[in-house]
C-alpha cells in the first residue's frame, strides 16, 4: 500500500469508528441542510426539487462520498499529498494532485463566507436568548416570542445586523475563534470530541423540535409541499441548483472528507460509512423541512421566502407561537452545533494541508488559515454593507449581479466544487489502480461494478452537466 509514501507516521488517527462516522456526518450536517436545503426547496417548488435532490444524493453524491473517502484512506496524508500518493502508486501522472489544491483553496473560500452565516446564527441565539430568559425572570416563559415587538420591527433586524458592521464583525470572530479552537486541539482533543458531544445534541433538537412543529404547525402541509412533485418546476437551472447543493450538502470537492478518510484505520470498512454519512445528511435535510415548513404555514408565511427564510420569516412565527422563545433559542442553537461541526472539517483540510506540506505546526498552521478565512470572511461581510455595490466578477454574466458574498459562495458552488468533484470521479474511475480502489472500498462482485460503474458514468456526467448549466446558463436557455 502508499502509506509509507505519505506523512503517514505522523498521521494522527480517529479513536474508533463511532468517532469517524461522527466526525463525518458532523462535517455534511450543517447549514447547508438546516438553512439552504430549506430555502432552496421553498424557492423551487418543493417535491420535485427534492426528488431531483435525493436522486442526486444516491446516483452522484454516494458514489463520490466513497471516492473521497477512499482517496484519503490510501493516501494517508492531507488533501493534496493523498491523491499524488495513491496517482504514484497507481503508475499515473502526480499533476492529478491539482484537484487537491482545488479542494482546499475551496474549503478555505466556503469557511469565509460560511463563518459569517454562523455569526447570523448566533446573533439570533443571542437574541431568543435574552428574550427567553427575561420572559422567564418575569415569570412568562412559555409565551410567544418578542412580545411587544412589531412583526416589521422582528423582520427588520436582519437588516439592522446587516447595517451593523461591529456587531457582524464580533459574530464572526467568535465563531471563527471556536471553530479555531477546536482545530488547535487536534483530532482527538479537539474534531473527536465536539462531534461527540455536538452531534448526538443536534439529532436531540432536532427531533424535539420537530416534533413540536408537528403538534402546533401545519404538518400535513409541510408534508404535501415537500413531497408532491410538480415536475413542471424542474427546470434545468433548477436541476443544477440541486445538483450543486447535493455537493456542498455533503461537502464534496472541499477536502473534508478526504482529510477525515486519512485518519481512518484500515479495519474500518467505508462503504456502510458512506452509506450512513449520505443517509444521514439526506435525512437531516428532509427532517430540517418538516421542522421549517410547519411553522412556516402554521403562521401563513412564504414558503419560497428565499435565504431570510430562516432568519428573517421563521422568529416572526415564533413569536406566534408557544413556548416561541425557548424554541427560537433551541432552533439557533441546534444550526449553531451543525454549522460549527462542519466549519471544523472545513478548517481541518487547509490546516492538514499546511502541517504536511509546509511542516508547520498543528497550531502555526491552524492560526494561519484561520486569519486567513477570517479576513476572507471580513470582505463577505462587508459586502453585506460598505461595499455591496462592488461587482468583483462583473463581466461574467452568472456573477455580474453578485456582491462579493454571493461571488464567493457562487463561484465555490458553481465552479470549484463540481470541478473537484468531476476531476475526483475521472481519477477514481478510470486512473487509479483498480485493485488499490477495490481494496479500498471492500465492495466485492456486483455490488463493485454497479459502484464503479456509477463512479465511471453517471458521476462525471452529471457533474459535467452542472458545470455546462451553471457557467452557461444563456447557451442552454437557463
Ligand atoms: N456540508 C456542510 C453543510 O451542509 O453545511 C458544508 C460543508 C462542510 C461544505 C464541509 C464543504 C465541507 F468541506
Amino acid at each position: 500500500m502508499v502509506a509509507a509514501a505519505g506523512g503517514a507516521a505522523s498521521q494522527p488517527g480517529w479513536s474508533s469508528r463511532t468517532a469517524f462516522v461522527l466526525a463525518a456526518v458532523g462535517a455534511a450536517v450543517g447549514l447547508g441542510n438546516v438553512w439552504r436545503f430549506p430555502t432552496l426547496a421553498g424557492e423551487n417548488g418543493g417535491g420535485a426539487f427534492v426528488l431531483f435532490y435525493i436522486g442526486c444524493v444516491v446516483l452522484i453524491g454516494l458514489p463520490l462520498i466513497l471516492s473521497e473517502i477512499l482517496i484519503g484512506r490510501a493516501g494517508r496524508s492531507d488533501a493534496v499529498d493523498s491523491v499524488r500518493n495513491v496517482a504514484r502508486e497507481s503508475g499515473v501522472s502526480e499533476k492529478w494532485a491539482i484537484f487537491g489544491v482545488f479542494e482546499v483553496v475551496a474549503a478555505f473560500m466556503i469557511l469565509g463566507f460560511y463563518s459569517v452565516v454562523a455569526g447570523w446564527v448566533l446573533y439570533y441565539a443571542g437574541v431568543f436568548g435574552a428574550d427567553f430568559f427575561g420572559a422567564l425572570f418575569s415569570g412568562a416563559p412559555f409565551a410567544g416570542a418578542l412580545i411587544g415587538e412589531a412583526p416589521e420591527a422582528i423582520q427588520g433586524r436582519m437588516g439592522d445586523l446587516f447595517g451593523n458592521i461591529p456587531l457582524l464583525i464580533a459574530m464572526h470572530t467568535v465563531f471563527m475563534g471556536i471553530t479555531f479552537w477546536v482545530i488547535a486541539r487536534g483530532v482527538h482533543d479537539g474534531i473527536e470530541k465536539a462531534a461527540l458531544y455536538l452531534m448526538p445534541a443536534f439529532f436531540v433538537l432536532l427531533l424535539v423540535i420537530t416534533i413540536y412543529g408537528a403538534f402546533v404547525g401545519e404538518f400535513s402541509q409541510a408534508v404535501a409541499f415537500l413531497f408532491t412533485p410538480d415536475f413542471s418546476k424542474l427546470t434545468a437551472p433548477v436541476m443544477n441548483t440541486a445538483l450543486g447543493q447535493a455537493l456542498f450538502s455533503m461537502s464534496l470537492g472541499s477536502a473534508a472528507l478526504m482529510t477525515y478518510g486519512a485518519y481512518v484505520s484500515k479495519e474500518t470498512r467505508l462503504a456502510p460509512t458512506a452509506g450512513m454519512i449520505a443517509l444521514a445528511d439526506t435525512g437531516v435535510a428532509i427532517i430540517a423541512g418538516l421542522m421549517i415548513f410547519p411553522i412556516v404555514f402554521a403562521v401563513g408565511l412564504d414558503p419560497a421566502a428565499g435565504p431570510t427564510l430562516v432568519f428573517q420569516s421563521l422568529p416572526v412565527a415564533f413569536q406566534q407561537m408557544p413556548a416561541g422563545s425557548l424554541v427560537g433559542l433551541l432552533f439557533f442553537i441546534l444550526i449553531f452545533f451543525a454549522a460549527l461541526t462542519s466549519s471544523i472539517s472545513l478548517l481541518e483540510g487547509p490546516t492538514s494541508w499546511g502541517i504536511n506540506a509546509r511542516g508547520w505546526s498543528r497550531l502555526k498552521s491552524a492560526t494561519v488559515f484561520s486569519i486567513g478565512t477570517y479576513l476572507l470572511g471580513i470582505i463577505c461581510l462587508l459586502s453585506l454593507n460598505v461595499w455591496g455595490d462592488v461587482r468583483l466578477l462583473g463581466f461574467w454574466s452568472i456573477f455580474a449581479e453578485s456582491n462579493i458574498f454571493d461571488v464567493v459562495d457562487g463561484f465555490t458552488g458553481k465552479v470549484l466544487l463540481p470541478v473537484s468533484a468531476l476531476l475526483t470521479a475521472i481519477f477514481v474511475g478510470w486512473r487509479a489502480d483498480k485493485k488499490l480502489v477495490e481494496n479500498e472500498t471492500g465492495l466485492e462482485g456486483g455490488m463493485f461494478a454497479l459502484w464503479r460503474f456509477l463512479v465511471c458514468w453517471l458521476a462525471p456526467v452529471g457533474v459535467a452537466l452542472i458545470l455546462v448549466f451553471g457557467l452557461f446558463p444563456g447557451l442552454l436557455g437557463g
